[in-house]
């Protein structure tokens, strides 16, 4: 499964975003290493720290399931967004030091980036 691949599921996982009052929506895909497809997409409340981020909410489901092994994670935006600082440490603590690709809705540019590089210097 290459990077295309799992953008393109981040991009399906963007499609179901709850983002009506930032009209900022985010598609998230998490790969296992037995190649499930763990999808999250951002989902915003009127309480507006209610809010959860794309990533963490693919990352929550995968450990929800049992799933804490992962390969890969892909994000899309609008605008090549890289992750937030709660997702950065999220990523750190439970995802590990693997590929992060990013890309815009189109899917067409991938970046790949590490949370060694994301967030040095990591609490915990
Ligand atoms: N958002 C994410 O889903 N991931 C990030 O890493 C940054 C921000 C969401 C949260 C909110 O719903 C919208 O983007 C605007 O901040």
């Amino acid at each position: 499964m290459n990077s295309k691949y799992l953008i393109n599921k981040a991009i399906e996982a963007q499609k179901n975003s709850k983002s009506k009052y930032s009209n900022f929506a985010v598609g998230c895909a998490l790969l296992s290493i037995d190649d499930q497809v763990i999808f999250g997409t951002n989902i915003e409340s009127a309480a507006y720290p209610s809010t959860i981020c794309a990533e963490r909410s693919a990352i929550y489901s995968a450990i929800s399931s049992g799933i804490t092994k992962f390969k890969a994670i892909a994000i899309v935006s609008p605008v090549k967004a890289k992750p937030c600082g709660q997702c950065r440490q999220v990523m750190h603590e439970y995802v590990g030091n693997i590929p992060i690709y990013i890309s815009d809705e189109k899917g067409e540019e991938i970046e790949t980036h590490y949370i060694k590089d994301l967030l040095p210097h990591p609490f915990g």
